[in-house]
C-alpha cells in the first residue's frame, strides 16, 4: 500500500552537523556507478524494490528525462575520504504536471551500515534548501507502509501523512 506523506517547508534550513559525511551535486556519468551501488544495496530484499539496476535503468530513470537536474540528485560522502563507497544519495522532481509549489523527493536512500548516523537528514536538509530556494516549498514523497524505517523517518523530520 501506498503511503503519502508531506511537509511545508517555512524556512531556508540550515544543514545539520554531521562530522562524519558531506553533500554534493551530481558531477559525471562516473557517479551513477554510486549511485546505483547505494540504491542496490538500501533496496536489498525490500518488498516491491524488485531486481537490481543497472546504468540502462540509470539513464532511463534520470539522463533521458527532460525534467532530471543534475543539481537535484545529491550524493553523501565520508568527510575522511575513508571510506570510498557513497553513504547515501537524494533526488527531487517537479515537472510539467507538479503544481508550481510542490516538489516530490523521489529517492533518498542510505546505505545500510550508515544508516542511523544522520546521513538521511544531511540529505534531507539539502532537499530542503534546494526546494527553498526554487520556492517550491511544500514537499511530498511516496513510500509503502511496509518501508517502516521510511515512514519513522520522515515522521521524525516533520512530514504528515496525507497529501496537502
Ligand atoms: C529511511 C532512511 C533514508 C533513513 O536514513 P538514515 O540515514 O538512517 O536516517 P537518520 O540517521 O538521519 O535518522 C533520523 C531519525 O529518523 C528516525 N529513523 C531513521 N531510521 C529509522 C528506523 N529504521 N526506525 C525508526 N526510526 C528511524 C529516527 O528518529 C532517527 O533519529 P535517531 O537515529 O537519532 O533515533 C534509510 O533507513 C533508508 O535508506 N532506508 C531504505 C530505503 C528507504 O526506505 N528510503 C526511503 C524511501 S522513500
Amino acid at each position: 500500500m501506498v503511503v503519502f506523506l508531506s511537509k511545508i517547508v517555512h524556512n531556508r534550513p540550515a544543514l545539520p552537523e554531521n562530522n562524519w559525511h558531506e553533500v554534493r551535486t551530481y558531477r559525471d556519468f562516473s557517479d551513477a556507478a554510486r549511485w546505483l551501488a547505494v540504491r542496490n544495496a538500501a533496496l536489498l530484499g525490500r518488498v516491491a524494490a524488485g531486481r537490481p539496476w543497472d546504468e540502462r535503468d540509470f539513464r532511463r530513470e534520470f539522463l533521458d528525462k527532460p525534467h532530471w537536474r543534475p543539481d537535484w540528485m545529491w550524493f553523501a560522502e565520508d568527510r575522511s575520504g575513508q571510506d570510498d563507497a557513497t553513504a547515501g544519495v537524494a533526488v527531487m522532481t517537479a515537472n510539467q504536471h507538479t503544481a508550481p509549489s510542490v516538489a516530490s523527493i523521489q529517492w533518498l536512500l542510505v546505505r545500510p551500515e550508515r544508516q542511523r548516523q544522520g546521513v538521511g537528514r544531511l540529505l534531507l536538509s539539502a532537499i530542503e534548501a534546494a526546494a527553498w530556494e526554487a520556492q517550491r516549498t511544500t514537499l511530498v514523497v511516496e513510500t509503502l507502509f511496509e518501508w517502516t524505517d521510511a515512514i519513522a523517518f520522515y515522521k521524525f523530520c516533520g512530514f504528515s501523512a496525507g497529501r496537502i
